[in-house]
């Protein structure tokens, strides 16, 4: 079991732009033969944090418009959020604020033995980071910079830096760099 923090980013380090929008990665359609479809299999819980919420919300769900999608994901999923957030019906999201760590507990707990997917932002990966308790960081580059916006890590991690695991290209607009964080558990 693994908690990984799996996104796309810009060249520059920017997993939205300044208007948090993804117009940059979806103008390349969904690109073919990713690893998405084994990585998602092998997921028993995720979170994220109230942006990217409120940007599924009102990207993919469109509630209240004339024909409202369903939640994507079947695993249970935790918001974080300091504010009340609207729920989207039918779908195990359980909103959650505060410190990460007994939330990791009870993700892992509800994960049975598959993996953590933190979708994002950079800080909340982060804030699993700060306390040793990120795996992984996997990320698809797309072959564009951004200049701002949402920071992919913005942590410093140097010394030990991470682990370069493998590297996979997708046609010749994504690379995608997997990367071991350096153990530094502090429970
Ligand atoms: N490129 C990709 O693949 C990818 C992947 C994921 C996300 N994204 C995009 O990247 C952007 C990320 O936005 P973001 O940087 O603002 O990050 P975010 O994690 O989506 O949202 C940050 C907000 O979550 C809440 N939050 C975070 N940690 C919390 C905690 N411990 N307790 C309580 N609340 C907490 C806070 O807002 P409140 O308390 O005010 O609610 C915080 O401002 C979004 O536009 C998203 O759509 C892109």
């Amino acid at each position: 079991m693994k908690t990984q923090y799996y996104t796309a980013s810009s060249l520059d380090g920017f997993i939205a732009d300044p208007h948090n929008s993804l117009d940059w990665l979806f103008q390349f359609g969904e690109p073919e033969d990713t690893d998405y479809p084994e990585f998602i299999r092998d997921v028993g819980s995720i979170a994220m944090g109230s942006t990217t919420y409120e940007w599924i919300l009102n990207h993919h769900i469109r509630p209240g418009s004339d024909r409202p999608q369903p939640w994507a994901y079947r695993q249970p999923t935790w918001v974080f959020s300091s504010r009340s957030l609207p729920p989207v019906g039918g779908a195990d999201i359980r909103f959650v604020r505060g410190d990460v760590r007994p939330v990791h507990r009870e993700m892992v707990a509800a994960a049975a033995g598959k993996n953590v997917w933190i979708v994002g932002g950079g800080d909340l990966a982060g804030q699993f980071y700060d306390h040793g308790l990120l795996d992984e960081v996997i990320v698809t580059v797309a072959s564009v910079t951004l200049g701002g916006g949402a920071p992919l890590l913005p942590r410093a991690i140097t010394t030990p830096s991470l682990r370069l695991v493998s590297v996979n290209s997708w046609g010749d607009r994504f690379a995608q760099l997997r990367y071991e964080v350096p153990n530094r558990r502090s429970g």
